[in-house]
């Protein structure tokens, strides 16, 4: 089949690379030239693992072509996939002005019949008025779906060749028909719903998601109060398969460019239509307070960080990428900051990222995990990255001034501690001090 995909972000370029894999003719569209640029030359402006080598062999295959013409692109492809970013407003609406301007664009393209898919995420309704914008643009006919991508950053690729499900959220029995033959070869699992039940089903998907990592998180910290161990608890928990043994891992809070966009937004969408989603504001609360835990356990270990150096492992909101939209680092390193502490911050890929959008010009910004750690009062695991975990303790143990441990990741076991001098902490298990774990008196009500 025929493919333009407009937008080449995440969602766009990895969609658009794995179509063409499929052996769909793709063309991806961006108003970026520098980033087209890029793209035509076998560069790849994120980092995702299998992306780049992908791009190679499908262009080199003649199925995959970048460019910054829309309007031929659309005129020759029969489906068109917006998959343009839809960034929070300042007060949490997701700003649809890149969404509108492709639908414009893409009307006055339209010469055919073609099928429309909307692929990034907005509010219920929004197809709809991508629709209407398109008709008020266009001679021809096209039908219209929301079909919403549920990829994850770092697993992307995979992650879209080997989908749970598709939805395809659609009036029109043609556009179903042909949505399901292009996705056909990806999985049997394919639902074909209306239209604002699939725009729903995105954004109830990642608020379940994000619930259930600030419900392990409160369960942590209560873990901690009572002498448990949250890793037991999750492991006991998702034995049962009515919960799923999946984001139930405890650390510093979730980030990145979805959950905490898609959280704000769905409570925006409740908001206007007069309702109160109590339960999601506690969900993001829950999340925001998660990252002063490490700010706490730095407290009752220093007693006051001012003028105490602090290493800083991990900036990205996880590992294998680069990306640091909404990471815990921020706040995380901001807060320590203005209370004093001196930051040596080490990340295998995410640094560059980091320091373009961090507004403060103290970081001392490290080239490797050594240099991070070496000489610091404590060092703070913020991103579970292979390369930290594979680091002996005894390295770390040589390089920092005092054996200070924070593991915002849960990246130790309590046998990797014992026979250290460490004092550690990690998230929803006990303290550890000499390798030695810290009992909590019998329990009094
Ligand atoms: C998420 C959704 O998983 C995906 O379906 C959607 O399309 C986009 O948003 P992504 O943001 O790439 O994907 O990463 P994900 O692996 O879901 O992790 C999100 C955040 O939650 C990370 O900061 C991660 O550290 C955190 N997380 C995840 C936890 O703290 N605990 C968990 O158990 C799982």
């Amino acid at each position: 089949m025929k493919l333009a995909v407009i937008g080449t972000g995440y969602v766009g370029l990895v969609s658009g690379v794995c179509f063409s894999e499929l052996g769909n003719e793709v063309i991806c569209v961006d108003n970026a030239a520098s980033k087209i640029e890029l793209l035509n030359n076998g560069e790849v402006p994120i980092h995702e693992p299998g992306l780049k080598e992908l791009i190679a062999s499908n262009t080199a295959a003649g199925r995959l072509s970048f460019t910054t013409d829309l309007a031929a692109a659309v005129s020759s492809s029969e489906i068109i996939i917006i998959a343009v970013g839809t960034p929070s407003l300042p007060d949490g609406k997701a700003n649809l002005a890149y969404i509108e301007q492709a639908a414009e664009e893409i009307g006055r393209a339209i010469d055919d019949y073609k099928v429309v898919v909307v692929k990034s995420t907005v509010p219920v309704g929004t197809n709809e008025k991508v629709a209407d914008i398109i008709r008020n643009h266009s001679v021809a006919s096209f039908d219209f779906a929301s079909v919403p991508e549920f990829l994850r950053e770092g697993t992307a690729v995979r992650d879209t060749l080997n989908p749970d499900r598709i939805i395809i959220g659609t009036a029109s029995d043609r556009a179903a028909e042909l949505l399901t033959e292009l996705h056909r070869p990806l999985t049997d699992q394919i639902t074909i719903t209306d239209v604002r039940s699939s725009e729903m089903i995105k954004y109830a998907s990642n608020a379940f998601l994000a619930t259930k990592i600030s419900f392990i998180n409160e369960i942590a910290n209560i873990c901690e109060k009572v002498g448990a161990d949250v890793e037991e608890v999750a492991k006991g928990m998702g034995m049962d398969r009515r919960i799923g043994s999946s984001f139930l891992k405890a650390g510093i809070g979730y980030g990145g460019s979805c959950f905490p966009k898609d959280t704000q937004a769905l409570i925006q969408i409740a908001g206007q239509m007069d309702y109160d989603f109590k339960l999601l504001k506690s969900v993001v609360e829950v999340n925001r307070d998660q990252r002063f835990n490490v700010i706490r356990k730095l407290d009752d270990l220093l007693g006051d960080v001012a003028g105490r150096t602090i290493g800083i492992w991990g900036l990205a909101f996880k590992p294998e990428t680069d990306d640091v939209r909404d990471a815990p680092a921020f706040e995380i390193i901001e807060a320590l900051l203005e209370r004093g502490a001196q930051i040596k911050a080490y990340d295998p890929i995410a640094s560059n990222n980091f320091e373009k959008i961090f507004k403060r010009s103290e970081v001392q910004y490290c080239e490797s995990a050594q240099e991070a750690a070496q000489d610091a009062d404590a060092l703070c695991i913020l991103t579970e990255w292979k390369e930290f975990i594979d680091i002996p303790l005894t390295d770390i143990q040589k390089w920092l001034k005092t054996p200070n441990l924070i593991d915002g990741r849960n990246i130790y076991k309590e046998e990797d501690l014992e026979a250290t001098p460490f004092a550690y902490y990690s998230i929803g298990r006990p303290k550890m001090n000499n390798g030695v774990k810290e009992t909590n008196p019998i329990l009094s009500f």
